[in-house]
């Protein structure tokens, strides 16, 4: 493919990344200097802001004040403790879907007061960890599920609070993988049997019903599924307590999507208050209110830095191989997910550009991080991999004996290591030889 000849320019703050900037040719998060960090801690590097991850759960709380609610971050984003940490430290609670999940919260600190359990295949033993812990509320998500939590709690000689996750059957218009309130999907109760399943679990001795919940998707960039859930939700809130079961809190779930790629989103706070004056129409506005946002609060704080190893011309496509790679980057391979990629410094002087599929090591055709980016690269040049904040690091594995990145959180001018980088000798530490 033909190469062009690019002058270096430099850019401001990167779209929907309010703390990652080019100051000059060099790109920066916060006061810190990307390059700088690739270079003393090697890649690939994940680096969050916290000012990025607070200015996301700013927009939330703007938009719930003078309410009575509870922001419960979807772990399952990013649950590295250093992040977890930020969100425990400014009042969070949580939202769960693993005994090990709990085991983090927890160890950062968060309470286990504010936790509420997901999940369609909650285990008896999680039941009994949570139970143990006092978590908030178990968002159940089935008949059966509803059956063994209420034996689990009889035998701790407790009462587990419970939600009731209903379907409400509308289309999120995301990715089909990261829909998840359609018939159809393994998720919730649907609206039909909702009442139904109500009443059933309010006949079981072991639990007490507090309220009511739904998620219907992630990487929601429109309002109308939100408005048209909420109707659906409100309908069934109205029915169950016209049946003589009061809920004292209604969740609505997560999903807000982020900017990855000219996504436009809306604003947490513009989006709530949309929903709240239809929950005041429709006279629930007095509810407490949880919410389970994971991507739009870390999701942009994120970015994964990597070097480029060797850059390959063919005869159809052209290849810049990095040093990150599905095992660490699985979104593109997974959902065909795209994440901008950029320079971590402008190179000085005229640079050849050419358009390139940007790759990883692994012995996979699926391992692709970017297609057809046009870039001006070559051997030991550093890049961002944008938007990484989110279900990066929480989805990365060890495939090829690949160990996992290292991960720091910028702080202002301050630089945590919130994660060693991970060795060989760490990945087989639980492995054995036969005798
Ligand atoms: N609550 C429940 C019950 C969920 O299942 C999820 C995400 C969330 C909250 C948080 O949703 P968020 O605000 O992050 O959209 N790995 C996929 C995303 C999977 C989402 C699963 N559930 C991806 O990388 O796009």
């Amino acid at each position: 493919m033909t190469p062009q000849h690019v002058s270096p320019g430099a850019a401001a703050t990167l779209p929907g990344h309010p703390f990652v900037a080019y100051h000059g040719a060099a790109l920066q998060m916060e006061d810190v200097a990307l390059s700088s960090l690739a270079a003393q801690h090697g890649t690939p590097l994940f680096v969050y802001s916290k000012a990025a991850m607070l200015s996301a759960l700013a927009a939330y709380q703007r938009g719930f004040a003078g309410r009575d609610a509870q922001i419960c971050y979807a772990m399952k984003a990013n649950s590295s403790l250093g992040v977890l940490q930020v969100f425990a430290q400014a009042g969070c609670g949580f939202d769960i879907v693993s005994g090990g999940e709990l085991d983090r919260v927890l160890a950062a600190g968060g309470q286990a007061s504010k936790v509420i359990f997901s999940g369609v295949g909650k285990t008896r033993s999680e039941m009994r960890q949570a139970l143990q812990a006092g978590i908030g509320c178990f968002n159940v998500e089935s008949e059966a599920e509803l059956n063994v939590l209420s034996e689990v709690a009889l035998s701790m000689s407790l009462r587990a609070p419970v939600s009731i996750r209903v379907n409400p059957n509308v289309d999120p218009k995301t990715h089909p993988y990261i829909s998840t309130g359609l018939k159809g999907n393994k998720f919730g109760v649907s609206h039909e049997d909702a009442l139904r399943i109500y009443r059933h679990a309010g006949s079981l001795s072991g639990l007490r019903v507090v309220g009511i919940d739904c998620h219907i998707g992630s990487q929601i960039t429109e309002t109308e599924p939100y408005l048209d859930a909420m109707d659906r939700v409100l309908d069934l809130v109205a029915g169950i307590e016209a049946d003589g079961t009061v809920l004292e809190h209604i969740d609505f779930g997560g999903g807000l999507g982020i900017n990855y790629n000219s996504d436009t989103p809306p604003a947490a706070d513009v989006l709530w208050t949309q929903l709240l004056s239809k929950l005041d129409a429709r006279g629930f506005g007095k509810k407490k209110l949880m919410i389970e946002p994971g991507r739009s609060l870390v999701g942009n704080a994120g970015v994964c830095l990597t070097e480029v190893l060797y850059v390959k011309p063919g005869e159809q496509k052209n290849f810049c191989i990095i040093d990150a790679a599905m095992n660490d980057l699985p979104r593109p391979a997974m959902y065909q997910a795209f994440h901008a990629i950029v320079p971590l410094q402008h190179a000085a002087g005229a640079r050849t550009q050419a358009v390139y599929d940007v790759v990883g090591p692994v012995c996979e055709s699926g391992d692709w991080i970017g297609r057809d980016r046009t870039l001006a690269v070559q051997a030991g040049d550093q890049l961002a991999v944008l938007s990484a904040g989110a279900y990066c690091m929480s989805m990365a594995s060890n495939y090829n004996t690949r160990g996992r990145a290292a991960e720091l959180l910028v702080d202002g001018s301050t630089v945590h290591v919130i994660r060693e980088r991970e060795s060989a000798a760490e990945q087989m530490r639980h492995e054995r030889l036969v005798p």
